[in-house]
């Protein structure tokens, strides 16, 4: 039996619930001076160690803060499964982030709620279908091929490069593509994908600085940031405009994500979706697609970096099975391996490294009382490195994602794209995504961390590396 399995019993909090009377979780004293520095100065930058401490201390249910900014932390994965499945119904959207995350992605899918949220769900989903998604897996081939064309310059010229950079600029041009058959490299949509990035870094310093003035408040960084939103918004209106007039003229529009959503309608009331609408899923499929996949993009080629001995097993995998060529969809099934890095890589540094929700009603958990107006958090980073379940949880061992191990887990043990009825759409998208890239790339090149060259995740919105992650390559 693997190592890890032994410890999936759940050793903590085993005395039968209904023995014991329901009290308040435990957690550190509600501290002024803490709090008001958070609003001042912003979260710490080490808050993923901070929250490893707290659930290390106070078990598996944590209180923080008092009256209407107490918050939950749940890590184990019964409740986390509670949380975003069992009864989610309790846990909303409904808190501050999420209203802040509205005011760059409009009210879409990944913001919205109640049967608005319904209803966008049922739209969208057919088109995140996966045999609809294979579909792109030739376009995420061209847009990785382009640019390792750029690449033999730089690896001639034997110049370091960001890889989150590079990541990002990929990742961006192949949702691009795949919403809107668009090239956001072109001159007219690189306005839009400029100012969505500048939308979403705005987000980030927002996040870190909850204190920070209104948007209405007209600051320069404020008036940029409406600027950025109206020109992108106007690029995006545009293209919606134009798929309508020639759908309107009988002309097949391309086969994207957006010509899916155009034709998309509901079952229960024929209803297509109005271009504002259009507009928040286009937003939001950029917003929470992009910038999420070339993180974990990023984090696998430092983590191969540092781990030679895995990178080895990869290009042995890539080599026996595409032998110099490129991948195709069929060839998915056969690169095990390479997914498995992927899956590893979401486990020690998840992009959506923590996940939110507003309690709606007093609720219990495991022995403990949770208050509704308060604030919930799961987080994929904590649970995903609980020493009970996972053995060398700081290792990188893609191994650990052979099927027979991933059947021994709990479910809610690693929930990279959360769980429930609010799961990931994208997740599909993603992980062939990724996958592609990284046998794409991994076929000619092994990257090299700059020497020197230190990273941390930062935990704003996404779990991006602190700095940029200079590599230099080497070919096979
Ligand atoms: C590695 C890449 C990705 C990660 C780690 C990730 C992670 C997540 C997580 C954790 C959630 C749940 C949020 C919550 O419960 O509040 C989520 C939701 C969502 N993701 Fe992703 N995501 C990724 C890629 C994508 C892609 C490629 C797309 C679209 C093209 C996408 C679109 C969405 C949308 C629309 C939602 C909201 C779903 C709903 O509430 O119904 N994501 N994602």
């Amino acid at each position: 039996m693997p190592a890890d399995a032994q410890a999936v019993e759940p050793e903590i909090h085993s005395q039968p619930v209904q023995a014991q009377a329901i009290i308040d979780p435990p957690g550190p004293p509600a501290n002024l001076l803490g709090f008001l520095s958070f609003l001042v100065f912003g979260s710490p930058r080490d808050l993923t160690r901070i929250y490893i401490d707290l659930a290390r201390e106070y078990g598996d249910v944590v209180r923080m803060g008092t009256g209407p900014w107490r918050v939950y932390f749940v890590s184990h994965p019964d409740h986390v499964k509670h949380v975003l499945q069992d009864n989610n119904h309790n846990y909303g959207k409904q808190y501050a982030f999420n209203e802040l995350l509205k005011q760059v992605i409009g009210n879409g899918l990944l913001t919205s709620e109640g049967e608005v949220w319904q209803r966008r769900r049922r739209l969208a989903q057919p088109a995140f279908h996966r045999r609809q998604i294979e579909n792109f897996v030739t376009t995420m081939v061209e847009e990785t091929t382009t640019m390792l064309e750029r690449w033999a310059v730089l690896q001639q010229a034997d110049e370091p490069f960001d890889v989150m950079a590079e990541m990002q600029n990929l990742a961006t041009l192949i949702v691009g593509r795949a919403l809107f058959s668009t090239d956001l490299s072109m001159g007219y949509t690189n306005t839009m994908r400029q100012s969505l990035r500048f939308s979403m870094e705005y987000l980030n310093r927002r996040m870190r600085r909850p204190l920070s003035l209104p948007l209405w408040v007209p600051t320069p960084t404020h008036r940029r940031f409406r600027k950025a939103t109206r020109l992108s918004d106007e690029k995006i209106f545009d293209i919606i405009r134009e798929r309508r007039k020639n759908l309107a003229l009988n002309t097949d529009g391309p086969n994207d994500l957006l010509g899916m959503l155009l034709a998309a309608r509901d079952e229960e009331t024929g209803e297509g979706l109005t271009d504002q609408e259009l507009r928040d899923e286009i937003t939001t499929f950029i917003g929470a697609g992009n910038e999420t996949t070339a993180v974990t993009l990023a984090w696998a080629w430092y983590l191969l970096s540092k781990h030679p001995e895995v990178a080895r097993k990869l290009h042995a995998e890539l080599d026996a099975v595409l032998g110099g060529r490129a991948p195709s969809v069929e060839d998915l099934p056969q690169l095990p391996y390479t997914r498995m890095i992927i899956e590893e890589t979401m486990r020690v540094y998840p992009a959506a490294w923590a996940i939110g929700r507003g309690i709606v009603a007093d609720d219990v958990i495991g022995r403990f009382k949770i208050q509704k107006g308060g604030m919930m958090i799961v987080s994929p980073y904590i649970t995903h490195r609980r020493p009970d379940i996972w053995d060398n949880p700081e290792g990188f061992e893609p191994e650990r994602f052979m099927p027979e191990r991933v059947a021994e887990r709990p479910r809610y043990a690693y929930f990279p794209f959360g769980g429930g009825p609010r799961q990931c759409i994208g997740s599909t998208f993603a992980l062939m995504e990724a996958q592609i890239v990284l046998a794409t790339v991994g076929q000619k090149y092994r990257l090299n961390l700059l020497s020197g060259c230190t990273v941390e995740p930062d935990p704003i919105f996404t779990f991006r590396p602190n700095r940029p992650v200079m590599m230099t390559l080497q070919p096979r």
